[in-house]
Order: structure tokens, then C-alpha cells, then sequence
């Protein structure tokens, strides 16, 4: 019998009402999996946990999460007027998230921007723009830039407020995200793209020479180097070209939102954050008040996030694949919730209800 321990951190918004989804879907892989038991460990996270303990990540939960194999987490954050009541370095992001990253160094960020062609009507762009589908790795540099640089705010000799924050990297860092990059460009089409803004940015250019000196190490993947800002439009233009990209951790903040923008929703942006010794599951999209309580949510980032989990943390590789397809077996079916199903022959339906049917997909493969 094979026992893995998972700390669920469900957190805010419709994090708890997609994580809902992804214990039926662990519930019913452990019952095809007669050899595999969950032991499944929630825990308090993000604004849910400071208003209930003061704390946004509180010790009980840092316990939880250094004795699991495998940390799953939802969505925290909550909408802008109600953040303003919790204090600045308790908020979720500052005080929760960035410190779950940091406790675990989660350094690699795999942020897949998938879609087969046969559901390439969820996408904004136009059918010959997809062509035969999108299949882009985003890889995102996930502990150090701008995000865990030094910071301060201070008042200037002129009286005016001033803030200086650091994008800081050592060389450390950038060579083990770039080896990523290329370790992964292997696996696939054996192109990289790095993306990167050298143009102005010395951290560029450092993390450009680390890529000079790794190439030769990876004779068969082939670096083309982009602007990040250039990068930015091709995604939209032609998406197509890419395959993995590898970048630091902002601006892989901000293309991967816009790789569900091209796809059509942020609710089918499963991502992996990556670290030496422990990996946590996310979304890459946030607590989405604007629809939460609602059961409106579309739960396939979470319910990637737990294929990506079974494959990457738990070697469960077909086991991960029938998830994948279940979930791609739903939408061609034409079932979709509010955020891709549009038009006169599109089945809606809720949160719940998506959860159910890829359960009942996954139950038709075969077991192991
Ligand atoms: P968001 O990703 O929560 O929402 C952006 C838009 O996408 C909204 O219209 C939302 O309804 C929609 N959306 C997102 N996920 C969806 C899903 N699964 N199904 C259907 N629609 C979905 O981004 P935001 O509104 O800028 O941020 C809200 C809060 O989330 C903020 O507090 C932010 O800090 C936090 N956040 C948390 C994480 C995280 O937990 N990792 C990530 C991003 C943002
Ligand atoms: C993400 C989120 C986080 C980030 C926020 C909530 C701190 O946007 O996971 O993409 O910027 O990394
Ligand atoms: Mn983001």
C-alpha cells in the first residue's frame, strides 16, 4: 500500500468550492487505486485563516504542510476594498502565499497553456491563429525577482514618500530555473524561448549569459531569445511558435494570465510549483470574488493541479493522463461552466456538476 499525506489549503473565494471538486476527483482515484491511500489534511490558509487565528498562514498549518508529500492548494485573496482590512504583511499574498513558496522553494513554476484543437472555440483567437491547438509550457521562475527582493518605504529629504523595491537574483537561482528549461525543452519539442528584457534590466542580462554558458551542456535545444514585451504580442499573434518559455517570475506572472486569456479562461490554468524537496498544486488564477459562493467556478485548474500532482509528486503518470482526459472528455461533450460555455448549443452547468461528470469520465478508464 502506498500512503501519501496531502495538506488541502482550500483558502478564499472560490478556493474552497473548486477544492470541493478536487477531493471528489482524489476520493475516486483512490478507489480505482486499491494499492494507493490519501491521507487527506486540511488546513487554514490565506484571509479564512487571519480572521479565524490572526494569522494568514498559521503554525498548525505550516505543520501540516512540512508533514505532507504533497501540498494542494486553492485560491487565496480577497476583492480590494475587504483586503484593506487585514494589515499589509498579513494579507494572503504577502503573509500566506509568498511565504508558502519561500518555506519550500518552490523555485519552478510549470504553468501548462493547453488546448486541443477540437476546443479551440473557448479561445478568443481565430481558428487559423490556433491552428492545430495551443500546447505551450510556461516555466516561471517562482522565489526570487521583484517578488522576495529587498523592500522599503521611506520619506526622501524632500518629504516625499518614496518605495524602492529590488529585482535581485544570484546566479544560483537563475542557472537552476534555466536548467529547468532546458531539461524540459528535452522532453518536448527541443526548443526554449527565453524570455527576457536585456534591453534594460541587468538581471537579464546575467540570466542571459547563464543561458550562453548552459547551451552547450544541452546540444540539442535549440535558444531563441525574446523580448518579454515582444513575447507578450506573439502570444496573441501566433502562439503556435512557442513551446516552453522560461522566464523570471514577473513577467511569468503576467504571461501566464494572459496564456488563459488566449485560451479563454483563467479557469483552465492548472499550474506546479516545484521545489527540491516538496511540491505544492495550484491554480494559477486567484480567489475570483466576483463569482465566489456562486458554484459558477470552473474547477479543471484546480482538477489539473491534481493530475499534476499525481504525475510530478506521485509518479502516477496514467493514472494523471485518464484525469486529463476525463476532464477533455466533458468539454467535448459540450458541458462547460459560465466562463467557456457560450452560444445557443452549449450545455451549462455548475461548479458541482463539472466535478461529477469527470469523475463519472474517469471511472469509464481502464484501472490499473
Ligand atoms: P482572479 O484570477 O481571481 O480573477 C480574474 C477574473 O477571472 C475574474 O473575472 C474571475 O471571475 C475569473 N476567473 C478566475 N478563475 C476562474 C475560474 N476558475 N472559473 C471562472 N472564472 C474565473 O484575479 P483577480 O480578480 O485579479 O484577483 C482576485 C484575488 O485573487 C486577489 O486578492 C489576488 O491577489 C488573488 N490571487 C490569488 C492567487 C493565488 O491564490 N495563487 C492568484 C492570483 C490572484
Ligand atoms: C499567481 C498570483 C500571485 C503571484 C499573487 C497572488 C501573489 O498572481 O500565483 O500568479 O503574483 O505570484
Ligand atoms: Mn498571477
Amino acid at each position: 500500500m502506498q500512503s501519501y499525506k496531502i495538506a488541502l489549503l482550500a483558502g478564499d473565494g472560490i478556493g474552497p468550492e473548486v477544492m470541493k471538486q478536487a477531493v471528489k476527483v482524489l476520493k475516486a482515484v483512490e478507489a480505482r487505486n486499491p494499492d494507493v491511500n490519501f491521507e487527506l489534511n486540511p488546513a487554514l490558509f490565506g484571509a479564512v485563516a487571519y480572521f479565524e487565528t490572526g494569522k494568514s498562514f498559521p503554525q498548525e498549518t505550516k505543520d501540516i504542510c512540512d508533514q505532507a508529500d504533497a501540498i494542494l492548494k486553492g485560491t487565496i485573496g480577497l476583492n480590494h476594498e475587504d483586503s484593506q482590512k487585514i494589515p499589509v504583511d498579513e494579507q494572503p499574498e504577502r503573509g500566506a502565499l509568498l511565504p508558502l513558496r519561500r518555506r519550500y522553494n518552490t523555485y519552478a513554476n510549470f504553468r501548462p497553456v493547453y488546448l486541443p484543437k477540437e476546443l479551440s472555440h473557448f479561445s478568443p483567437l481565430k481558428a487559423e491563429i490556433i491552428g492545430d491547438g495551443i500546447d505551450i509550457m510556461i516555466i516561471r521562475e517562482l522565489v526570487g525577482g521583484l517578488y522576495f527582493g529587498h523592500k522599503e518605504t521611506g520619506v526622501d529629504e524632500q518629504g516625499r514618500r518614496f518605495v524602492r523595491e529590488v529585482l535581485e537574483y544570484d546566479e544560483d537561482q537563475i542557472r537552476n530555473i534555466l536548467k529547468v528549461g532546458f531539461e524540459t525543452a528535452q522532453k518536448r519539442k527541443k526548443v526554449l524561448h527565453n524570455i527576457h528584457k536585456s534591453n534594460v534590466l541587468k538581471s537579464s542580462v546575467l540570466w542571459n549569459t547563464i543561458v550562453d554558458e548552459l547551451a552547450p551542456s544541452y546540444p540539442d535545444v535549440e535558444v531563441k531569445h525574446i523580448l518579454v514585451d515582444a513575447a507578450a504580442t506573439l502570444l496573441c499573434l501566433n502562439p503556435g511558435q512557442f513551446d516552453v518559455m522560461v522566464m523570471e517570475n514577473m513577467f511569468g506572472d503576467i504571461l501566464s494570465d494572459q496564456g488563459g486569456g488566449i485560451l479563454g479562461s483563467l479557469g483552465l490554468m492548472p499550474s506546479a510549483c516545484v521545489g527540491p524537496e516538496k511540491s505544492y498544486y495550484e491554480p494559477s488564477h486567484g480567489s475570483a470574488p466576483d463569482i465566489a459562493g456562486k458554484n459558477i467556478a470552473n474547477p479543471y485548474s484546480m482538477i489539473g493541479s491534481v493530475a499534476l500532482m499525481l504525475e510530478m509528486s506521485f509518479g502516477m503518470e496514467s493514472e494523471s493522463k485518464h484525469l486529463w482526459n476525463a476532464m477533455k472528455s466533458v468539454f467535448a461533450q459540450g458541458y462547460g461552466t459560465p466562463d467557456l460555455a457560450k452560444g445557443d448549443d452549449a450545455k451549462l452547468i455548475d461548479t458541482d456538476k463539472f466535478g461529477d461528470l469527470v469523475v463519472a469520465e474517469l471511472n469509464k478508464a481502464p484501472r490499473p
